[in-house]
C-alpha cells in the first residue's frame, strides 16, 4: 500500500501533512472550503491532482454538513465554492477544469424540475467522491503505458530513470504519475535505479519523492538540482520522467521549476523525456505554454531553510514555482491514462476520448 496523501469518507477529510514531511507523519482534518483553500495555499497538500482532490472533498464535507433546504441556494454556495478553491494557487489547471466541469453538472441537475434538494446535494456528493477512485485508476493506467513504453524502447535489460519534483502518491490520491510509471517498472522487476533531484527551493524531492522511493523500497539516489547534467553523462540514464501542472494545446508544459533545464540537458544527451499525467491537467483552451500564468512564491523559500537565513541580507529574490517547457523537448511523449502521445497528437486524443476541446 502506498503513501496516502488524502484520507475521506463522507463527512470527514484528512490531509497528511507534506509540510511535516518526512520528520512527522500527522493528518488534519479539513472541514469547509476555507480550511481546504488555505491547506492547498499554505502547500499542506500540493501536487496537482492532489489539489483538485482536496479542494473538491473540502467542497464535499462542508456540503454534507450544510443545512441549507433550497436547491437553489445549495447551488450557489457550491458553485462559489468552486469559484473560490480556483483562486488558491493558478498555475496546475486541475482544480480549475474539476470547477468548470462540476459547475456545469450543478447548473444542470439545479434545472431538473423533480429533483429534490436531498437527490441534488447526494448526486454533486458523488461526484465529487468519485474523482478519488478515477484518479488512482488514471494513474495505474498511466503507470503501465509509461513502463511499457520506456522497456520497449531500452538498449538495456533494467532501466534507470531520473524524476524531479514529487508527482507521487502524495501529490495525488495515490499511486502517482511520473512515480507510478516508476512503481509500474518496478512491478516488472526491470528497474535498475531511480535518481530523483533534490528540487529547489522548496525540495518536494529530498523531502517527499526520496521519502516514497524509502518506503517502497525502491532503489534510489537522492541529487541536487545542479548535478543532472553530470547525472546524464556518467549515471546511465535511460529516461527523465515528470510530472505536470498544466499541458496546453500545442504540448508545452508546465511543471515544477527545472523542469525545463533537464528538458534541455536530457536532450543535449539525447536521453527519452516524458512527461506523465492525467488528462486532468491538460488545458486545451491555451493554445501555447506561454499563455500559463506562472506562480511566484515568498523570496524566503531561497533565502531560509527551516527559518534560519542563509542568503545574504538585502540580496533580491526571484522565486516562479514552475517552468515551461516546450513541446520539442518532449521527446519521447507524454503519458495519459490513454497511452503515450506525441505533444503534436494530444489535442486530438484528447477530443477523440473525452470530447475535451478549448
Ligand atoms: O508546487 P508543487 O509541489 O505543487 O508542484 C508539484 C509539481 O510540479 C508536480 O510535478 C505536478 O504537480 C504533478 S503532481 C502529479
Amino acid at each position: 500500500m502506498s503513501l496516502e496523501a488524502v484520507k475521506y469518507r463522507r463527512g470527514s477529510l484528512q490531509i497528511l501533512n507534506q509540510l511535516l514531511l518526512p520528520q512527522r507523519s500527522r493528518y488534519e482534518e479539513i472541514g469547509s472550503v476555507q480550511g481546504g483553500w488555505e491547506a492547498i495555499r499554505e502547500m499542506k497538500v500540493r501536487g496537482a491532482p492532489a489539489i483538485a482532490i482536496v479542494g473538491c472533498l473540502s467542497l464535499a464535507v462542508e456540503l454534507h454538513r450544510c443545512e441549507k433546504r433550497d436547491k437553489d441556494e445549495l447551488a450557489t454556495f457550491a458553485v462559489e465554492s468552486l469559484d473560490y478553491l480556483v483562486t488558491s494557487r493558478p498555475t496546475a489547471v486541475n482544480m480549475a477544469r474539476a470547477a468548470g466541469e462540476l459547475s456545469d453538472f450543478i447548473l444542470t441537475e439545479v434545472k431538473q424540475p423533480d429533483s429534490s434538494a436531498e437527490s441534488f446535494k447526494e448526486n454533486l456528493l458523488s461526484r465529487l467522491e468519485a474523482m478519488l477512485e478515477k484518479d488512482i485508476r488514471d494513474n495505474k493506467s498511466i503507470g503501465n503505458h509509461g513502463a511499457k513504453h520506456i522497456l520497449s524502447k531500452a538498449k538495456t535489460d533494467k532501466v534507470t530513470i531520473l524524476t524531479h519534483c514529487n508527482a507521487g502518491s502524495l501529490a495525488t490520491a495515490g499511486y502517482g504519475t511520473a512515480l507510478g510509471v516508476i512503481r509500474s517498472l518496478w512491478l516488472t522487476g526491470r528497474l535498475e535505479h531511480v535518481y530523483c533531484t533534490e528540487t529547489r527551493p522548496y525540495n518536494q524531492g529530498a523531502r517527499l519523492t526520496a521519502y516514497e522511493l524509502v518506503y517502497e523500497k525502491i532503489p534510489a539516489t537522492l541529487i541536487t538540482d545542479s548535478m543532472v547534467s553530470m547525472a546524464m553523462k556518467e549515471k546511465g540514464i535511460s529516461a527523465v520522467v515528470v510530472g505536470a501542472d498544466r499541458i496546453v494545446a500545442n504540448g508545452d508544459t508546465a511543471n515544477k521549476i527545472g523542469t525545463y533545464q533537464l528538458a534541455i540537458a536530457a536532450h543535449h544527451h539525447g536521453i527519452p523525456f516524458y512527461v506523465a499525467a492525467p488528462s486532468t491537467s491538460c488545458d486545451l483552451t491555451l493554445e501555447g505554454g506561454e499563455q500559463i500564468v506562472i506562480e511566484e512564491r515568498p523570496g524566503e523559500e531561497l533565502t531560509d531553510i527551516n527559518g534560519v537565513r542563509i542568503a545574504a541580507p538585502g540580496i533580491g529574490v526571484w522565486n516562479p514555482a514552475f517552468d515551461v517547457t516546450p513541446h520539442s523537448l518532449i521527446t519521447a511523449g507524454i503519458v495519459t491514462e490513454f497511452g503515450v502521445h506525441s505533444p503534436q497528437e494530444l489535442r486530438k486524443v484528447l477530443a477523440d476520448k473525452i470530447g475535451l476541446k478549448r
